[in-house]
């Protein structure tokens, strides 16, 4: 079994030109499965609220909600170095709210990592704050759904010139705040590959081309699983979706035609003897 990379690992493997792979995972059993696969970083994301509570976006989601997935997660891959997303409120409002989440994480879950959204004054307040009480922090620049609505919606970011520009400052702060590693998400290929080369943290990549020093996907919409949408930059791995619908379909057909259970092959046995004694107990009515 591999062992659990730390920090020194990926800022090694950045700087030998290894890729960094990471996935997103919700719980016990989908990180088993990446774990075995031999991932190297597990994202619990916010995306919990799509793919798996179902509440249509990330603003929904709760710290008790990601407690309890980061924990599954953790259960399932104890040899991977885990990765909790601050969700929408958990940090927004003060350094020391910040910092208490971000502890709950490491307290409840065993995360090794957590990540939070932006480059604002407050976001880098906070990276910074969480850093000095001890705890490993990576960034998360370009598209970042919880700002979804002040960037006028979910969009690829970083394509003009000054835009581009903002987002290397901005990773350039996040690296002096403390951030160990920052995710950036939907920008053109050209400014993720400026970005990399402007700091010396892994920059890790969804949606922003192959000049990152990692990718992330998030596990449902790789295996084909998650079907509301389907972003442009995802590459479709599997089509679990309808393998796990054809299956369940066959069950329903099964049990209704009762194909299923098979008496004999998915069933207990009683002895002869004990058999005979309850049908002469059920004779006496
Ligand atoms: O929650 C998540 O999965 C994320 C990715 C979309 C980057 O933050």
């Amino acid at each position: 079994m591999a062992k659990k990379k730390t920090i020194l690992d990926f800022k090694q493997m950045k700087a030998n030109g290894e890729k960094i792979t990471y996935l997103t995972a919700y719980d016990y059993l989908v990180a088993r499965y990446e774990e075995r696969a031999g991932i190297d970083m597990i994202l619990v994301g916010d995306s919990i609220g799509n793919v798996q509570l179902g509440v249509g976006g990330t603003i929904p989601v709760t710290m008790d909600n990601m407690i309890t997935a980061a924990r599954s997660v953790r259960n399932g891959a104890p040899n991977t170095f885990i990765v909790g997303d601050m969700p929408f409120m958990s940090y927004q409002v003060s350094d020391e709210e910040a910092v208490r989440n971000a502890g709950r994480f490491f307290k409840e879950a065993g995360v090794d990592c957590i990540k939070l959204e932006g480059f604002s004054s407050a976001a880098l307040s906070r990276v910074k704050a969480i850093t000095e009480a001890g705890m490993v922090v990576m960034g998360h620049i370009g598209l970042t759904p919880q700002l979804g609505a002040q960037l006028g919606g979910n969009k690829a970011q970083g394509k003009s010139a000054e835009a581009a520009l903002q987002l290397i400052k901005a990773c350039q702060d996040l690296e002096k705040a403390g951030a160990f590693a920052v995710l950036v998400e939907a920008v053109p290929t050209v400014v993720c590959k400026a970005i990399r080369e402007s700091v010396s943290i892994p920059v890790l990549s969804i949606g922003a081309g192959p000049e990152a020093d990692g990718q992330l996907l998030i596990y449902a919409d790789m295996l084909g699983f998650f079907d509301d949408f389907f972003p442009k930059f995802v590459k479709k791995y599997a089509n679990i979706g309808e393998i796990m619908q054809k299956a369940f379909a066959e069950y329903v057909a099964d049990v209704k035609e009762c194909r299923f259970p098979i008496d004999g092959e998915h069933t207990y046995k009683i002895s002869a003897e004990e058999a005979a004694a309850l049908e002469e107990e059920l004779k006496k009515g």
